[in-house]
């Protein structure tokens, strides 16, 4: 098997785990009273689904054959819950997973692709891990206020639809990673 549809198959079931912690993370944040916290989970939840899709379409070009991802993906709820935290923890146990995946994990898959020469796989792994990035810093700034005590204000947030790019307050006129229009954008 290429290395570049081993990474795919690795990146999917990450994406599938982190996309399932945030839910957990957000439910979290819910009882301990801070919604906007638990509304940037979700919000970053539905962006892991986005990358999820677009990893499964560049599998399905690369192998010619429909993907059936429950053949490598495992979601272990059981460990989910029992590893789940308070939200300050949650907060940086997914800054160090965003973290991960944009500078170890995608920045590898890159570079494999563009190696096998897979402009596809590249594609698709490039979107993501800037799309990591940017979640990377929000769920930073809302960490931040947490520690310092001060209040999280209620924002509106928007997600890329392409991409997974995450936006407050309102939606850039063409999104900075994917550079699709305003109206790729969805509320969330
Ligand atoms: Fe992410
Ligand atoms: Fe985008």
């Amino acid at each position: 098997m290429s290395i570049v549809i081993q990474n795919l198959k690795e990146a999917i079931n990450g994406e599938s785990n982190a996309k399932r912690k945030y839910e957990l993370y957000a439910e979290k944040a819910k009882e301990e009273n801070l919604p906007e916290v638990a509304d940037l989970f979700e919000a970053i939840s539905s962006a892991e689904a986005i990358h999820i899709k677009n990893h499964i379409r560049a599998l399905k070009v690369l192998t010619n054959k429909d993907v059936k991802i429950e053949q490598f993906v495992e979601v272990n709820e059981h460990d989910l819950k029992q590893n789940l935290k308070d939200t300050k923890a949650n907060l940086i146990d997914a800054i160090n997973g965003e973290t991960y995946e944009t500078k170890k994990m995608y920045k590898n898959f890159v570079k494999s692709s563009k190696k096998e020469g897979s402009e596809v796989a590249e594609l698709s792994f490039s979107l993501a891990r800037k799309a990591e990035k940017v979640h990377a810093k929000l769920f930073s700034i809302y960490l931040k206020l947490l520690e310092n005590n001060k209040p999280i204000e209620k924002r509106k947030i928007f997600v890329c639809q392409i991409c997974g790019n995450v936006e407050f307050e309102a939606p850039p006129s063409v999104c900075p990673i994917c550079e699709h229009s305003q109206k790729f954008f969805k509320q969330y």
